[in-house]
């Protein structure tokens, strides 16, 4: 059995930053879910499929297989046998990834992948339901958030920084309906784990929210 730390949260709280720096200190393997999810996304973005049409996105679920490989310790996700890592992070696909992502027949793809992933190494992994669905009995579970504010503030400068024209109000505008998609979902709603401990990094630096992890790891 694995050692298993899950770490939720909402869109741009750092889950991936803070899980891929407490992966590298512990030695543990850094599994991003959100990146499978974009996986399927781009599945049915590139079938020219709508968020909105559901039939058509169970329909195309059958012939996706979503498979994930570690090439340095960097996760890349192979959609039918090829390697789409390079086109997972941009708002088309988070968002497709975010409207599919309540339809349960995208999720029970997805689901035993993860488990299988987590049963018999040692890893982090970061989501929405980690803590709540896919790894009920975790060792270690955080759930990481900050202010929507802080959050636009980050993803602002991110984009900037690669040359890329954005609005802050827009920003935090597509923040909240990510939130209010992801958090009010029938199936595996993003929320706080029961026994998960509340870590706001609102004003928190990196490298505190590393060590609070850290801390929590055996
Ligand atoms: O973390 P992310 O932005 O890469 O995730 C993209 C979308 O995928 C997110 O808006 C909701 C969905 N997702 C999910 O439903 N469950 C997860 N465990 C991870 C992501």
């Amino acid at each position: 059995m694995g050692y298993n730390v899950a770490i939720d949260g909402p869109a741009g709280a750092g889950k991936s930053t803070i899980a891929k720096l407490v992966a590298k200190e512990k030695g543990y393997i850094y599994v991003d879910t959100g990146a499978m999810y974009r996986g399927l996304a781009i599945h049915f973005l590139d079938k020219g499929i709508q968020p909105q049409e559901t039939e058509k996105v169970i329909e195309a679920c059958k012939d996706a297989e979503v498979t994930i490989a570690y090439e340095d310790a960097v996760q890349h996700v192979y959609l039918n046998g090829k390697d789409i890592s390079s086109r997972l992070r941009n708002e088309e696909v988070g968002n497709m990834a975010s409207v599919t992502s309540a339809i349960p027949e995208v999720r029970k793809k997805l689901l035993e992948l993860q488990q299988n992933l987590a049963k018999t190494q040692n890893v982090i992994m970061d989501g929405r339901d980690i803590g709540t669905c896919v790894l009920p009995h975790a060792d270690v579970k955080v759930y990481l958030t900050a202010s929507v504010e802080t959050r636009a503030k980050r993803r602002y400068q991110e984009l900037q920084e690669k040359g890329e024209d954005c609005n802050l109000e827009e920003i935090a505008h597509d923040i909240e309906e990510r939130d209010r998609r992801d958090m009010t979902r029938e199936i595996a709603p993003l929320k706080q784990a029961e026994d998960a401990v509340l870590v706001d990094s609102s004003d928190m630096t990196i490298a505190e929210v590393v060590k609070t992890i850290v801390d929590l790891c055996r």
